[in-house]
């Protein structure tokens, strides 16, 4: 709710360009996307002023997501032959979605970017410091006695992505470090810096000190990501200092920040005292926890951090009037 309403604040202060391109890279279930649209439709922003173009690698999930936002109803269209996204649909409020396999066969247009727990399941090079230097963490197969059929081994001499992504200066003994952020930030600031827009990213993260988080999860539960591989979702908290050096030429950026100071500036607390007014005691008890979950620090307060990126020509309106939610925190 909040992040709709964030967005078309900081659309309108851009001169709300119509029709508005929003862009969803990873849309998962669809279910951030079909809030934001509620929040749009509330405003008046609904059917051709908008289209939605979500950036999805999983047919499957492309089914779920046409589900969310289309009401149940499937309209899809396979991709004609000349064009670039694989299905269409309408949602329910009327607006184009297309999907596509990569971001780079969006058109190029006034863009608003959202990527929600999207970069965060990107591929990672683990690399460690050694007393030759850098070298890579590989994974082999274990043909001794280990718990699973495959072990971490590290490289007997540096490989490329040692030779590109570490630094001597580095103080940590390990990184991890995605390639595949660095090639879709990079194409976001290309496309933001010739025809404008905005960039949300929102997802578990740090400042590029943190060293060992890659992890698996199946049914909820932690798992070590070399057991049953294919079968368990892969994650690695985002490093947020990387994303910004890829984009720093181009954009200015403003954040991370926690979750929780992102929805406080936003006014949360505020918005749950409206709700909890007149609400039934079942229903405040779920408000509460909500609230809880979203920003006490030992939940998803601290850890999940939201960055936002606007073309660099902007930057002295920007310092003027700073975006909603991360008020002065420009680099
Ligand atoms: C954890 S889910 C995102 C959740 C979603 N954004 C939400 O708000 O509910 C990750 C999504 O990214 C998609 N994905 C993973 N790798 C991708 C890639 N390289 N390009 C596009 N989508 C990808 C997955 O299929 C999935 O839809």
């Amino acid at each position: 709710m909040l992040v709709g309403v964030w967005l078309l604040s900081e659309w309108y202060k851009l001169g709300s360009p119509k029709p508005l391109q929003l862009v969803e890279m990873g849309p998962g279930r669809g279910t951030l996307l079909h809030d934001v649209l509620k929040v749009l439709s509330r405003f008046g922003l609904s059917g051709e002023d908008i289209s939605l173009h979500l950036v999805e690698v999983s047919e499957e999930l492309s089914v779920k997501q046409e589900k969310k936002l289309c009401n149940g109803e499937s309209s899809s269209q396979e991709q004609c032959q000349d064009e670039l996204y694989y299905k269409t649909s309408t949602s329910s409020s009327g607006s184009p979605i297309f999907w596509y396999r990569h971001l780079s066969l969006v058109p190029k247009l006034f863009t608003i970017f959202l990527a929600h727990e999207f970069f965060d399941v990107l591929p990672i090079h683990k690399m460690q410091r050694t007393k030759e230097g850098w070298r890579e963490v590989l994974i082999d197969i274990d043909e001794g006695d280990g718990p699973h059929h495959l072990r971490y081994v590290l490289s007997n001499a540096p490989t490329p992505a040692t030779k590109i992504f570490t630094e001597d200066e580095d103080p940590r003994a390990s990184l991890e470090v995605s390639p595949e952020a660095a090639v879709l930030c990079k194409e976001v600031a290309g496309r933001m810096e010739e025809h404008g827009g905005i960039a949300l990213i929102i997802d578990y993260g740090h400042d590029g000190k943190d060293t060992d988080t890659f992890r698996a999860y199946k049914n909820h539960q932690q798992q070590d990501p070399l057991r049953e591989p294919g079968t368990a979702d892969l994650t690695a908290d985002v490093d947020f200092d990387f994303l910004k050096e890829q984009v720093k030429e181009q954009l200015v950026t403003f954040g991370p920040v926690t979750q929780s100071s992102f929805l406080t500036n936003m006014g949360i607390e505020t918005r749950l005292q409206n709700l909890l007014k007149d609400c039934k005691p079942e229903e405040r008890r779920n408000l509460i926890s909500g609230f809880r979950m979203l920003t006490e620090p030992k939940q998803m307060g601290q850890k999940f951090k939201f960055l936002a990126f606007y073309p660099g020509v902007i930057k002295d309106f920007l310092l003027k009037n700073p975006p909603e939610g991360f008020y002065r925190n420009l680099e």
